[in-house]
C-alpha cells in the first residue's frame, strides 16, 4: 500500500500537501462554506503560518483553494475568524457592489534574542467572497507588547446589542472586546482565571448564543481549547454555559456547581479534536450552530506516519443545547448533509452477542467509508466491546463499560503507534452522563479515524489510527455475559 492509499481520508478534509493545524475563519456566504486553516506550505511539520483555504457547498467534500493570507512584517498568520459584514460596518465594501468578508487573526512575530513571540490582532478584507484578502493599512487593531500568549480572535455579531464581540485567548483566561466597525476595539472583561481546566494554555475561544432545545430560552456558550490538559492528555476543547450581558460572561449557577466535581464539559473526549470553533453566518433555522475541529493532538501531531501531508479535520458537526436532569449539555452530531452520501445499507436486528460475533466485513462494506448506527436496550452490567480488525492482527477496540459507566477507545494495537510514546500510552475514556437504560450511537469510520457520537451526541469521542492494512472486519464481543444487540445499521458512504 502507498501512504496515499492507506492513510489519505475518504471524507475528511486534508491539504493536498504539507502541514495543517487549526481551522480558521470559517464562514458561509452565497452557497459556499469556507474553511481556512493554519498552514505551513513548505513542510510537513509546524512552521511559519499562513491561512490555507478550502470551499464546499455542503461541508463534507472540499475543494482546496490557493493560500488566502500570507505572513507580513507584523509576523506570521496565526488562528482567527472571519465575518460576513452584511451592513458594511467596516466600510471595506465597495458600495452597492460587494459585501465584505473581514478576517480577524493574530500576527505572531518572533522576538530577537529570545523564545518569545509578539502577538497582536490584525484584520484583512475580501471583496471577492473570501478568495483574496487585502490587509488593513492600520494593523494591528489590537496591539500588545507585554503578554506572551495573546491570540486567536473569534468575532461574533451580538444581535441583542448590535455590535461585534471578540473573544481572545490571553494566557489562562479569555478577554472580551467590542467594536462597531471591526477596526476599533474596546476591552470589556475577562473570564476564566481559576475556572475550568487549566492544565495548559487557553487557546481558540468561541462565544455564541444557542437556543435551548424545546424552549424559548437561549444561553451563551463559550468554547475554550486547552493544551495540554485535555481529559485524556494533550489538547482538547472545554465548554462553559452561561449568559452574556454585552460586557461579561457569567456561568450558569447550576453549571458552575457541577464544574467543581470531575468536570464533564468537553466537546470531545477522544484525543483528536482540537481548536474547533463555529461557522460565521451559518446559523441553522432551528438556531443550531455548525463547527469542526482539527483532528489531531499537539502531543504527536507532527510525528504521525504520513509524509506528504499532515493532519485532517473532523467531520462538520451540528451543535445544539439541551437541558435535562443533569443541567445544560451541548449535543454534537454530524451535519445532516452527510446523509446524502449514504449508498448501500445493511441492517441487522436482534443479534445475540456471545463471545466474538462478526457484524460485517469489507466484502460487504468498505469499513473506511461507513456510517454505523446501533441501539442496545436494557443495558447489562458488562462491557460492550466493538472491534475493527485486519488480517495482520491490527485492531481498534471501542465501546462501553457499563460497570464503570465509561466509554472507551483502545488504539494500543491499532497499527503503527510507536512514532510517539504519547500516541497509544493509555486507553481513552469518557464517563457517560446519560442514565438512560438504552444506549445508541452513530459511528463514522474513515481510513484513519473514528468519530463516536453517543446518546444523541451528549458524549463524543474522536480518534485517529494508522493500521498497516485497511480494517476489514467489524465484530462485537461480550466478555462475561451474552447480550442482545437490538439493531445495527451500516451505511456505505460513497464519495465518488
Ligand atoms: C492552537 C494554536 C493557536 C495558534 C495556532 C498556531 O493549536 O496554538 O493558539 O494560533 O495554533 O498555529
Amino acid at each position: 500500500y502507498s501512504e496515499e492509499e492507506l492513510y489519505r481520508p475518504n471524507f475528511h478534509f486534508t491539504p493536498k500537501a504539507n502541514w495543517m493545524n487549526d481551522p480558521n475563519g470559517m464562514f458561509y456566504y452565497n452557497g459556499y462554506y469556507h474553511l481556512y486553516f493554519q498552514y505551513h506550505p513548505e513542510g510537513n511539520v509546524w512552521g511559519p503560518m499562513h491561512w490555507g483555504h478550502a470551499t464546499s457547498t455542503d461541508m463534507i467534500t472540499w475543494t482546496e483553494q490557493p493560500i488566502a493570507i500570507y505572513p507580513d512584517e507584523l509576523g506570521t498568520i496565526f488562528s482567527g475568524s472571519a465575518v460576513v459584514d452584511i451592513s458594511n460596518s467596516s466600510g471595506f465594501g465597495e458600495v452597492s457592489k460587494s459585501i465584505p468578508i473581514v478576517a480577524i487573526y493574530t500576527n505572531s512575530k518572533k522576538l530577537e534574542g529570545n523564545d518569545n513571540w509578539r502577538q497582536t490582532q490584525s484584520i484583512a478584507y475580501s471583496n471577492d467572497e473570501g478568495k483574496t484578502f487585502t490587509k488593513y493599512e492600520n494593523n494591528p487593531v489590537i496591539d500588545n507588547n507585554k503578554i506572551k500568549d495573546f491570540r486567536d480572535p473569534k468575532v461574533t455579531w451580538d444581535d441583542d446589542r448590535n455590535k461585534w464581540v471578540m473573544s481572545l485567548a490571553v494566557g489562562d483566561k479569555i478577554s472580551f472586546y467590542e467594536s462597531t466597525n471591526l477596526k476599533e476595539w474596546n476591552f470589556l472583561s475577562d473570564f476564566g482565571q481559576g475556572i475550568g481546566g487549566h492544565g495548559g494554555v487557553w487557546e481558540c475561544p468561541d462565544l455564541f448564543k444557542l437556543p435551548v432545545l424545546g424552549t424559548d430560552e437561549s444561553k451563551w456558550v463559550l468554547f475554550v481549547s486547552i493544551n495540554p490538559g485535555g481529559p485524556n492528555g494533550g489538547s482538547a476543547t472545554q465548554y462553559f454555559i452561561g449568559d452574556f450581558d454585552g460586557t461579561t460572561f457569567t456561568m450558569d449557577k447550576e453549571f458552575e456547581k457541577s464544574l467543581s466535581k470531575e468536570h464533564n464539559y468537553w466537546i470531545d473526549f477522544g484525543r483528536d479534536n482540537y481548536a474547533g470553533v463555529s461557522w460565521s453566518n451559518a446559523t441553522r433555522k432551528d438556531g443550531s450552530k455548525l463547527m469542526l475541529g482539527w483532528m489531531s493532538n499537539w502531543d504527536y501531531a507532527q510525528k504521525v506516519p504520513t509524509e506528504t501531508w499532515r493532519s485532517a479535520m473532523t467531520v462538520a458537526r451540528k451543535v445544539q443545547l439541551q437541558k435535562n436532569d443533569n443541567g445544560y449539555r451541548l449535543l454534537f452530531n454530524p451535519v445532516e448533509e452527510l446523509n446524502n452520501y449514504r449508498s448501500k445499507k445493511h441492517k441487522k436486528e436482534n443479534i445475540t452477542i456471545k463471545g466474538e460475533t462478526k457484524i460485517i466485513g469489507s466484502e460487504a462494506v468498505d469499513l473506511a467509508s461507513a456510517e454505523i448506527q446501533f441501539n442496545i436496550s436494557n443495558l447489562k452490567e458488562t462491557t460492550y466491546t466493538f472491534k475493527l480488525s485486519n488480517k495482520l492482527g491490527d485492531k481498534l477496540l471501542f465501546g462501553y463499560n457499563n460497570i464503570k459507566k465509561e466509554f472507551f477507545i483502545d488504539r494500543k494495537n491499532s497499527g503503527k503507534t510507536n512514532f510517539s510514546e504519547k500516541f497509544a500510552n493509555k486507553v481513552t475514556t469518557a464517563s457517560r452522563t446519560s442514565t438512560n437504560d438504552n444506549l445508541s450511537a452513530t459511528i463514522l469510520l474513515d481510513k484513519t479515524s473514528i468519530e463516536l457520537f453517543y446518546d444523541n451526541g451528549e458524549t463524543v469521542m474522536t480518534e485517529i489510527f494508522f493500521p498497516n492494512a485497511p480494517y476489514s472486519k467489524l465484530s462485537i464481543e461480550s466478555k462475561n455475559q451474552e447480550f442482545i444487540l437490538d439493531n445495527i445499521e451500516v451505511h456505505k458512504l460513497n464519495f465518488n
